[in-house]
């Protein structure tokens, strides 16, 4: 049944997919930039009144990881205070919220997936402020749905992981690639497809926190290789010859990273009836779209 609903952050990666697979299905309103601005609360309140969607996607967020480190209130406001707000807006319309969140909340110590009743212990301050978005909609709306996901990437990225190794491939003759970090890649789709899936199925007894990536478990060097071996499969020009595996002590960088970020997804694949698809085929299917088509 046609929903109306109000996406948040429609330019974002996860944003511009979310929108192309809902708008065919659904009353979608989607806004970015400059239209909503996740810093500026009344601005925020009114549109959501205006609006009175039935429910709210918010794809917005603050997600440079490194950067957040010197901007700790802005990345506070956006990921926290913003939906925060969001959620008490919801909460007096009696609409629904569905709200994206990140692997990022854990502290990566554990060598097991990451169930959703699991300890919460970020480490970085992206990881912190998402946290705290979580807990501010927990504590004011019931009526939500918070996806966690991980190491996304899609088409629509302006810059993803695979985008970043496709262009260092067409420029260098080698990459050093941390090794030692553990996660499941996640394509841009599947979670809109997910989220398209839940709608239907929205009431108040499935509320709560969601782990959604694709299958699999792999390193960020792992998924380097398999990039350059499905892009040259698909004759993309590369001019790397090397891949080479480093430890994250070689790659410094602002913020800490959680050194394993499975997450486990039982309890959506349970709900959904189906399992996430494998990380490899998805990332197959993205590059052709992404290399056939442009
Ligand atoms: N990327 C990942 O690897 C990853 C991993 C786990 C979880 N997640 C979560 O998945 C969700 C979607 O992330 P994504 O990968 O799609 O990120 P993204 O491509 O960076 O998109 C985020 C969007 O938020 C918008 N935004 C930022 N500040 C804003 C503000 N003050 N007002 C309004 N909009 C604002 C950005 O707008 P502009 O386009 O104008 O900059 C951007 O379009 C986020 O909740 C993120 O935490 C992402």
């Amino acid at each position: 049944m046609t929903k109306s609903i109000l996406l948040l952050g429609s330019n974002g990666q996860v944003g511009q997919e979310i929108q192309q697979i809902l708008s065919p299905h659904h009353q979608l309103i989607a806004l970015a930039r400059p239209s909503i601005d996740l810093t500026r609360p009344e601005n925020l309140r009114q549109i959501i009144r205006e609006i009175q969607p039935q429910i709210i996607i918010n794809a917005a967020a603050y997600t440079a990881v490194d950067k957040a480190e010197t901007e700790p209130e802005l990345a506070t406001t956006v990921n926290a205070t913003a939906p925060q707000i969001i959620a008490e807006e919801s909460q007096k319309l009696g609409s629904f919220l569905i709200h994206l969140s990140t692997d990022y909340v854990f502290d990566g110590e554990q060598s097991h997936p990451y169930q959703e009743t699991d300890t919460t212990n970020p480490i970085n301050i992206y990881g912190k402020t998402k946290l705290a978005g979580e807990i501010a909609i927990g504590q004011t709306h019931p009526h939500h749905i918070i996806l966690r996901t991980a190491w996304v990437y899609g088409t629509f990225g302006k810059s993803n992981f695979v985008k970043t190794m496709l262009r260092l491939g067409k420029e260098r003759q080698e990459i050093r690639v941390v090794a030692d970090q553990i996660g499941t890649p996640t394509w841009t789709q599947d979670i809109a497809h997910v989220i398209a899936q839940i709608i239907p199925q929205l009431t108040p007894a499935i509320a709560g926190i969601y782990h959604y990536t694709n299958s699999g478990v792999i390193s960020w060097y792992d998924f380097a290789v398999a990039i350059w071996e499905e892009s040259q499969h698909l004759n993309f020009p590369l001019t790397i010859k090397n891949i080479v595996p480093i430890t994250t002590a070689e790659y410094p960088t602002l913020a800490r990273r959680p050194a394993y970020s499975v997450l486990a997804c039982g309890k959506i694949s349970q709900f959904l009836g189906t399992y996430p698809p494998h990380w490899r085929q998805r990332l197959r299917l993205m590059l052709k779209d992404l290399l056939l088509n442009s």
